[in-house]
């Protein structure tokens, strides 16, 4: 512990009065879920937990008045953005929205260094979503302020792989011994990356369903491999939804495709409807990062199982505590 506070004080010398340096994550960088440990994980879900408790009690409280969130988007975002911004306000603190860059100086030709040296004059943590693999890396060399990675490319989105595990601890409890299906742009889709890595912490199974062109990628599933998971590849969703508890849908990622031919091959390559869900168990729940395009029927928006709103807001439960974390409040 004294070595980890000592790295934190490295990463963030000018300790405010009244923050905890023996907190765990305290001035830490949140870049990719190969970071934490199943007991990091238990941490996070007991504070965000909590969260979710006070919030459903009193709303709001003052655990970070005086904290300041830079969150800076260089990609779309309605969640990541919005569950930040609701986590700040709800702590207390408030925020620097830069939701769309074009109307910041990375218009005149700002480098992501000069950015983020730029806004940790101002704020007290960066939240970043940027287009390119290992964006959050870059800029966490230069930030001396902790960097949250809220999506770099088709890389990673531990934020969301980490509302992802947390929503099903709170819905079907301790993932051991479950069944994950991940459906969809599996090569694209950060989202599934992030999780796929969180959950070979865990005795679990993954099957993955997807079109040829859009397979998990190969060192992903050769990472899984190693820390002996067992994993299925398949074309079809029938032959393992009846075994699933959890069946993560994706949606197909229209703007990492090159060639708009390859994207019109598979767009509608899977549609979960509810008559496609009478085989699957009656206990097991649906989960999808959003946006959908198409990919699940609203028809099945009604079905208990359907838990994709419930995790957006599990979403919010998760930042606050991250937020809560680095800035040495929890
Ligand atoms: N799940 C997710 O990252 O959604 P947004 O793109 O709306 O932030």
């Amino acid at each position: 512990m004294a070595e980890e506070i000592a790295q934190n004080e490295q990463k963030n010398p000018y300790l405010p009065f009244g923050d905890r340096q023996d907190a765990p994550f305290y001035g830490k960088d949140i870049l990719s879920v190969k970071q934490f440990t199943r007991q990091d994980l238990e941490y996070i879900f007991g504070v965000a937990h909590e969260m979710r408790e006070m919030v459903q009690r009193v709303g709001s409280f003052d655990l970070l008045k005086g904290k300041i969130l830079a969150n800076l988007f260089y990609e779309p975002s309605t969640r990541t953005s919005s569950s930040f911004t609701s986590a700040m306000e709800r702590l207390g603190g408030s925020l620097i929205p830069i939701n769309e860059v074009h109307y910041s100086s990375v218009a005149k030709g700002e480098s992501l260094p000069d950015t983020v040296r730029t806004l940790e004059c101002y704020a007290d943590v960066i939240v970043l979503r940027h287009p390119e693999v290992g964006a959050s890396e870059l800029a966490a060399r230069y930030a001396n302020k902790p960097i949250i990675n809220a999506g770099d490319g088709i890389g990673e989105h531990p934020t969301q792989a980490l509302l992802d595990l947390f929503t099903i601890y709170e819905e079907l409890g301790d993932p051991d011994g479950l069944v994950i299906t991940m459906l969809g742009d599996l090569k694209y889709g950060r989202t599934v990356h992030s999780l796929a890595r969180l959950l070979s912490l865990y005795d679990v199974q993954i099957n993955y369903v997807s079109p040829d062109i859009l397979k998990i990628p190969e060192g992903i599933f050769a990472e899984v491999e190693e820390k002996g998971v067992p994993q299925t590849e398949n074309s079809t969703l029938e032959p393992v939804l009846q075994d699933t508890d959890v069946l993560y849908v994706t949606r197909v990622q229209k703007e990492r495709f090159e060639d708009p031919s390859d994207y019109d091959s598979v767009k509608s390559a899977f549609i979960i409807t509810s008559d496609s869900l009478s085989i699957a168990k009656d206990k097991m729940i649906i989960l999808h990062p959003l946006p959908r395009v198409g990919e699940i029927s609203m028809e099945v928006d009604d079905d208990p199982r359907a838990a994709y709103f419930r995790q957006m807001e599990y979403g919010l439960y998760v930042r606050m505590a991250l937020l809560a974390m680095v800035l040495g409040k929890s």
